[in-house]
């Protein structure tokens, strides 16, 4: 595949920046006026007091998206598979023990001119391995959209092209599916807000870091879908997404069945891309390539549909979607989220981001099943008006917030300075 392939190449490099101390005070390019803005952001304690939660939940009070309480018990990137909840490790032992996870050697991507991940022992082609980075198409993974139909999707967020995205889709009522990255909801808490509640949009899971999954040990597979489960979990009054996309398209047989078989989680791959993500970067595509093949695939045959990669990386990647728009609205596709394309619900417990949740069984609902779910818990919220307004274009900078736990006694240029670090830090790893 072309796209790990040139992707790798381009974030490996990259990588020793995802790792900064976790306090730097960034870049010493910072704007020392005030922001225009007349509102509290997210996290700020004054907004706590009036946060409410519009949506159904599952009864649990979860605290507040963007407040410490709600970003503390995280982990960096990559997680420590030794550090993970011993739910999420009992519950492997026992997919592995009943024999549903195949014994198949984590595969190694070392080679920077072809990062595409190589086996050892095992041909990655076998159905009883199935890589998809090598074009297998595993039964029950989902690569196309029904005939006629176009499935919306976006990944990587949120990140830098949110705003504009989603200002768009918005405007459009344009529904969508975003493959999010864990540590990015954690570090953009009121754009993950702007798409879950704002925007209704549905949310999937894009790991926690972001890497080549099959390199993975099963533990660490498992910490990478169990605290982006856990995020989108805390983040949407319990809802647990029922889809995931592998970064770099990379699975096999044995992450699937790790998705599956501990957390309920299909596959979603894609069967065409716009290689949009490398719009930025040297070398990479052009505006008018995507226009042209958007074109192609747009005016062509409409079995199967339209299943197409995008990012919400950069405003240039949300541009790409935002110029095509005219074309998919008009050329008799049916539009709909990816995630409702096969018609199943959105979330495993719930039908969408505005529909009752049940409390879950799973390996997530497991942990937190003493916690009393009776009406008297319930936030009262179907009645009450939306959150209050929030101009997110103008708070694109601002409302970032910062990883750091100590928030409230940081100076204001200091929490930005660390802000536009964390945003420089998720394009260097993402683009
Ligand atoms: C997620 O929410 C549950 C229920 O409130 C809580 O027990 C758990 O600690 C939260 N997870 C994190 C990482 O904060
Ligand atoms: C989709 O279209 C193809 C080609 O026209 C056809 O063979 C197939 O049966 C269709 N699938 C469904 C589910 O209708
Ligand atoms: C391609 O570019 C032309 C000229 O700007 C525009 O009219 C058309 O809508 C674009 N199509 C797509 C699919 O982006
Ligand atoms: C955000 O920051 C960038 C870079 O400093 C700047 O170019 C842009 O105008 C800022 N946007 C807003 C809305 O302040
Ligand atoms: C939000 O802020 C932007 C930039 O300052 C401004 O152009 C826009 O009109 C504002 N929108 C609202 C709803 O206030
Ligand atoms: C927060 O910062 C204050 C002042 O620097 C310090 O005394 C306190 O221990 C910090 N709390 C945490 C939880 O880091
Ligand atoms: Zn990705």
């Amino acid at each position: 595949m072309v796209l790990p392939v040139l992707s790798a190449l381009l974030v490996l490099p990259f990588l020793v920046l995802a790792h900064p101390t976790p306090n730097s005070d960034g870049p010493e390019v910072v704007k020392r006026s005030l922001p225009s803005r007349w509102y509290q952001e997210r996290g700020h304690p004054v907004e706590k007091l009036f946060m409410r939660q519009t949506e159904p939940t599952d009864g649990v009070n979860y605290p507040a998206i963007g407040s410490p309480q709600w970003s503390q018990g995280y982990p960096p990137v990559p997680p420590d598979p030794t550090q993970m909840p011993q739910e999420w490790t009992n519950a492997l032992n026992a997919a592995v023990n009943a024999g549903k996870i195949p014994n198949i050697p984590p595969s190694t991507s070392t080679n920077p001119q072809n990062p595409t991940p190589v086996y050892e022992g095992v041909n990655p082609g076998d159905p009883s391995v199935c890589s998809a980075s090598y074009g297998c198409r595993a039964p029950g993974d989902i690569w196309d959209a029904p005939n006629g139909t176009i499935g919306i999707s976006f990944d990587d967020g949120p990140s830098l092209g949110s705003d504009l995205l989603y200002t768009f889709l918005e405007g459009n009522k344009i529904p969508s599916t975003h493959f999010m990255i864990g540590t990015n909801i954690l570090n953009n808490p009121t754009l993950f807000s702007r798409a879950f509640q704002e925007l209704h949009s549905d949310i999937a899971v894009h790991t926690w870091s972001h890497r080549y999954m099959t390199t993975l040990s099963n533990a660490e597979v498992v910490a990478e879908f169990g605290w982006t489960m856990e995020i989108i979990k805390n983040s949407t009054g319990g809802r647990l997404p029922r889809y995931w996309r592998p970064p770099y398209g990379d699975t096999d047989n044995r992450v699937r069945a790790i998705a599956s078989e501990v957390f309920g989680l299909q596959t979603i791959i894609w069967n065409h891309d716009t290689l949009d993500w490398s719009l930025t970067t040297q070398g990479g595509t052009t505006a008018e390539a995507i226009n042209a093949s958007m074109t192609q695939w747009l005016t062509g045959p409409k079995s199967p549909g339209l299943l197409i990669l995008e990012h919400e990386l950069t405003d240039n990647s949300a541009q790409a979607f935002i110029d095509a728009y005219p074309l998919i609205s008009t050329t008799g596709w049916n539009i709909l989220s990816t995630a409702q394309m096969e018609g199943q619900t959105v979330y495993l417990n719930s039908k969408d981001g505005l529909s009752p949740v049940q409390p879950f069984n799973g390996v997530l609902g497991a942990q937190y099943s003493n916690t009393p779910t009776t009406s008297s818990t319930v936030v009262p919220s179907s009645t009450a008006p939306p959150p209050a307004p929030s101009n997110t274009t103008a708070n694109s900078n601002t409302s970032q917030s910062d990883k750091n736990k100590n928030g409230s006694t940081q100076s204001f240029v200091s929490k930005l300075a660390g802000v536009l670090g964390g945003m420089i830090l998720t394009v260097a790893f993402y683009a």
